[in-house]
């Protein structure tokens, strides 16, 4: 199994790089289960899918149920099948929504599912491909661990940087068994191009890829198209490709 996660500030480009990582990713014979980790709910919109039920969603019924269960039942085994339940079975993928948990509380517990539920359901695919939230939480609470690859999304701006080099610190301290680190420069444009470079280089990153800012992800997003449907000659899709080829997908 290879599990690639992505991560890096709000608004870098971490869901078009994760949809069209799929959209790539649908074109060979690999099973793949996409992850949207995010409460912000965004990758399901980008890939053209429609997603009812989320592991959020189903917080409430299990917690209920957890106090009614006989003692010896096997709990890991009831969250999978409610896991199953929540998963969105595509022809050439499966996705699964973490979606925002309902009612009172915190955070916690949808991600403490979120861990267990990549023990137990990741296995069954060859490649896991992981939509996170911005910030950090995601990291300093370990529950991405163990992965392959962790590609770093950045754009041109400062703030997108520094949250780069705050990953790759965090990434260091926690000892969070990531195989590679890669920094991904999103919507790079001739002006900002070089500058970028350099700034990979000085960050001390695998740089991965490039990928151009590209009109026809500005013009799908104002129409409110899925980027999934994006053309292959798009300047986005074809940088994606070749970063897909690097990490050996
Ligand atoms: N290469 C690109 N060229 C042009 N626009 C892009 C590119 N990558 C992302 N965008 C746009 O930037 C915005 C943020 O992208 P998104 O993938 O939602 O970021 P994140 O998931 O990191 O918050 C969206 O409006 C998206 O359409
Ligand atoms: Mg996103």
């Amino acid at each position: 199994m290879k599990t690639i996660a992505i991560t890096g500030k709000g608004g870098t480009g971490k869901t078009a790089v994760a949809a069209l990582l799929i959209k790539y990713l649908t074109e060979g014979n690999n099973t793949v289960l996409a992850i949207d980790a995010d409460s912000d709910t965004n990758l399901p919109a980008a890939l053209g899918d429609t997603v009812e039920n989320t592991v959020g969603g189903m917080r409430e019924s299990l917690l209920e149920e957890r106090d009614k269960l006989p003692p010896d039942t096997n709990k890991k085994s009831l969250l999978e099948g409610k896991i199953y339940s929540v998963l969105v079975e595509k022809p050439r993928y499966d996705l699964l929504v973490m979606g925002r948990p309902e009612g009172p509380g915190c955070y916690c517990y949808a991600n403490d599912l979120l861990r267990g539920i990549m023990d137990q359901i990741a296995s069954n695919y060859e490649i896991v491909l992981i939509d996170t939230a911005a910030g950090l939480e995601h990291l300093s609470r370990r529950l991405i661990r163990d992965v392959t690859d962790l590609l770093v999304v950045t754009d041109g701006s400062r703030r997108g940087l520094e949250t780069a080099e705050r990953i790759r610190d965090l990434v260091t301290e926690l000892d969070l068994n990531i195989e590679n680190l890669y920094v991904v420069l999103n919507k790079v444009t001739d002006t900002n191009r070089e500058r970028l470079q350099e700034y990979a280089t000085e960050l001390n990153l695998k740089l991965v890829g490039m990928i151009p800012f590209d009109d026809n992800i500005a013009d799908f997003d104002l129409e409110g198209l899925p980027l999934a449907g994006l053309p292959p000659d798009s300047l986005s899709v074809i940088e994606v490709a070749k970063i897909a080829k690097k990490i050996g997908l």
